[in-house]
């Protein structure tokens, strides 16, 4: 399972909070997946990029519709044998959701909105994993000490590998064809560092499930 894209977090009928994910990363993990053989469900944020050939595509909008589609897949049987999470979740959203579109003469001239947080998908998946199947991987956006936040985040949320995505460089992170990342694989106490040089988006999902891939369980096992 692959999530992919932002999520639009509502202020009102027509108006959210989201980002600048295109969803071309998490496209490219599902569509190299997919050619593998595997059987691919993608859960996509609000993108406009065609579904990947033999994938099965879930399309959400908010990080609490993304969670309500992603949080259930663990509990199945069996469950997946990875979860991917490449969407760019946003960790707030407005507290309140107008009914109506909100006026310009109603809000006064330095208009506030009051944000509350959103479900941590990742964290309630690497809790819910409890260190067993699936094998749970987690990204990591960085504009600054990439290493450090990002052997953090692999920790704080229970993920057993991380990609660190430098989105500071020209050509790298969200809307672009290319991106640069780096691959922690947690083993142990260990952390294995697999840094990647700039490529494009396809390429680097190759080089990702070829990390992946020996530390999937074995058809039939
Ligand atoms: O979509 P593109 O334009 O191709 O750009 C790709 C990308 C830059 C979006 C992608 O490579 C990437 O880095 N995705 C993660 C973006 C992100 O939200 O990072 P984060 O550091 O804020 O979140 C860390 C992890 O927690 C992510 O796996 C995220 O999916 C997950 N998360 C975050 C918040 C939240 N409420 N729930 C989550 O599950």
């Amino acid at each position: 399972m692959v999530t992919a894209g932002p999520t639009y977090e509502a202020i009102d009928p027509v108006r959210f909070i989201g980002n600048r994910s295109s969803g071309k990363m998490g496209f490219a993990l599902a569509e190299s997946a997919a050619r593998r053989g595997a059987q691919v469900t993608l859960v996509a944020g609000p993108v406009a990029l065609e579904t990947p050939r033999g994938v099965t595509r879930k399309n959400v909008e908010s990080a609490r519709e993304m969670a309500q589609a992603v949080l259930p897949l663990v509990e199945q049987n069996p469950p997946p044998d990875c979860i991917v999470m490449a969407a760019a979740v946003a960790d707030h959203r407005p507290s309140e959701v107008s009914a109506h579109k909100r006026k310009k003469q109603d809000l006064g001239t330095s208009p506030t909105i009051a944000l509350v947080e959103n479900p941590d998908i990742l964290r309630a998946l690497g809790v819910a994993k409890q260190g067993i199947a699936p094998l749970l991987v987690g990204f990591a956006a960085e504009t600054q000490d990439l290493d450090a936040y990002a052997r953090r985040k692999l920790r704080e949320k229970g993920c057993d590998v991380l990609i660190a995505n430098n989105v500071a460089e020209a050509g790298s992170g969200f809307g672009s064809d290319t991106n640069r990342v780096t691959i922690l694989v947690r083993r142990g106490d260990d952390i294995d560092v697999v840094p990647l040089p700039l490529m494009p988006k396809q390429e680097v999902a190759q080089h990702i499930w070829n990390q992946l891939l020996p530390l999937l369980p074995r058809p039939g096992s």
